[in-house]
């Protein structure tokens, strides 16, 4: 061990206020030793104390409130056709889109760095079992979702997935053991984001043990420096992507290739496109796309009163109906513009107050009961005003959204394999086959469609009438392509 640079990163932590890292120092092992020092040094101590500064040492309760929400006005937004919505335009979009992903200029990017706290599985959050009958992961799904729209389109798309040190492994275990899913291998790109150290409410960083700095990933707004740092943004360079289209390790209902989003977002030219849905119901909790000083931004329900998310309008819909649900498009450009750390288009970080366990200075380990730390952590979604453009389509919710992130109830595995058997459903009365359901649009039966048969609606349609052999719909069946 060289002894010179570990009295200099000592003396920059001791410097910076943080010397207790240290605390242990003499009684542990070379090996612990050699853990502490790799762990300090990804610490960006300027970073931290700026941010405590910022976040802990003054009370900054909440960034967006009270006044700051005066001049707040809902989001516009292009209507979906169901809802009555330009069809024709749509449809251009579409064009616009297909040609793209054909062209090869479309990337997938799976953010799934999270802890998945929520849910409380142990492991990658994308290894969860979530298919009604099979029990595919979310992995398996969305890799499925590529490969046939790879097929579709005739192209290789390629796929970037973000990880963090904490899941990275386990998640690069998880594809080699399923051979990539049937991928080919040069089309699938790790890319795994930095943890960045937590604080006490005093703002001083926590060690978890003798040998470990309590450190939490940087945040799903993380993803866009973390492809930047990579150097993911050079290699898309390379590859031709021009549109980033992002989606979260929890959705499986996603459409990762939408061409008429696509096709929205290069036809106006957009640098960052997002999806909407409209809130189930006014207090549903979700971020709400609006507009603030000329500049698209998402305002956390926590942030809005219960009043502005009651508030109708003279028709008696709902004033700010938009609910954003992580699902955009992003210009590669943009990205490299972000997440490269220029100073007028950094993204901001906001205080979590969180549990985090932590070695006293008895040496034990207390797990505490009441949030005792601060994790600090980016929003994807604070790229939308630094974007030039930002444009907003509205899907629905039953073909793009049933997150999986509460172990029970509400977004858990069971509303969400219960939306994709009603999808299901939907897709075979699409293509003229009859199916029985409940009133909620639920099969009485159990079955599934594999998306390497079908990514959406439009392609099971096609795709169911092009099979010659049309299996019975009972229960336990599986479709999947003919070989
Ligand atoms: P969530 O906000 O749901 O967080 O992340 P989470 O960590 O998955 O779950 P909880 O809150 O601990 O229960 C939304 C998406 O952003 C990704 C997650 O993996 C998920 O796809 N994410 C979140 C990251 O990639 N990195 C992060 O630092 C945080």
């Amino acid at each position: 061990m060289d002894l010179a640079k570990v009295n200099s990163i000592r003396e920059a932590f001791k410097r910076a206020g943080h010397a207790h890292v240290f605390r242990y120092w003499d009684e542990l092992n070379p090996r612990s030793k050699t853990r502490l020092l790799s762990e300090a040094q990804t610490i960006d101590l300027d970073e931290i104390n700026k941010l405590v500064a910022r976040h802990v040492l003054i009370d900054s309760a909440s960034e967006l409130s009270g006044d700051k929400l005066d001049d707040l006005e809902p989001a516009p937004f292009i209507q979906n056709p169901s809802n009555g919505g330009d069809i024709l335009r749509w449809d251009k979009a579409i064009k616009t889109g297909e040609l793209a992903i054909r062209a090869g200029k479309v990337a997938a990017f799976c953010v799934a760095g999270g802890q998945g706290t929520r849910l409380g599985f142990n492991g990658p959050k994308g290894t969860f079992p979530v298919t009604p009958l099979t029990k595919k992961t979310l992995f398996q799904v969305f890799a499925e979702k590529i490969r046939r729209s790879s097929k579709r389109y005739d192209t290789v798309i390629h796929w970037f997935i973000l990880t963090s040190e904490i899941n990275h492994a386990a998640t690069v275990q998880h594809f080699e053991f399923n051979n990539y899913f049937g991928l080919p291998l040069e089309s699938v790109h790790f890319v795994v984001q930095g943890l960045i150290g937590a604080v006490d409410q005093k703002g001083k960083i926590i060690l978890s043990g003798k040998d470990t700095i309590a450190r939490t990933p940087d945040g799903h707004g993380g993803s866009l420096r973390a492809l930047v740092r990579s150097s993911a943004i050079e290699k898309m360079e390379m590859l031709g992507v021009e549109c980033i289209s992002y989606f979260q390790v929890d959705n499986p209902l996603i459409r990762i290739i939408d061409p008429a989003f696509i096709g929205f977002h290069l036809e106006e030219d957009s640098e960052l496109s997002s999806k909407m849905i409209p809130k189930a119901y006014p207090l549903e909790k979700v971020g709400h796309f609006c507009v603030q000083g000329g500049k698209t931004v998402v305002v956390e329900y926590s942030d809005m009163s219960e009043t502005m998310q009651k508030a109708t309008n003279s028709a008696g819909a709902l004033h700010y109906i938009s609910g954003s649900v992580a699902i955009h498009i992003f210009d590669r450009d943009f990205v490299a513009r972000v997440g490269g750390g220029e100073k007028h288009a950094e993204l901001p970080f906001h205080r979590a107050n969180k549990k985090i366990p932590f070695i006293d200075l008895a040496g034990n380990i207390q797990n505490p009961d009441e949030p005792n730390g601060v994790k600090f952590e980016m929003f994807v979604f604070d790229a939308l005003p630094l974007a030039r453009n930002a444009i907003i389509i509205e899907s629905i919710r039953a073909d793009d959204f049933s997150p999986v992130k509460n172990s029970t109830g509400v977004d858990s595995p069971k509303s969400c394999s219960e939306d994709m058997l009603r999808s299901y459903a939907r897709w075979l009365t699409a293509a003229g086959v009859n199916i029985e359901v409940d009133t909620s649009g639920l099969p009485l039966i159990n079955f599934e469609i594999s998306y390497s048969f079908a990514a959406d609606q439009e392609d099971f349609v096609k795709q169911w009438h092009a099979l010659s052999n049309k299996p019975h719909i009972v229960d336990g069946l599986i479709i999947e392509p003919e070989i």
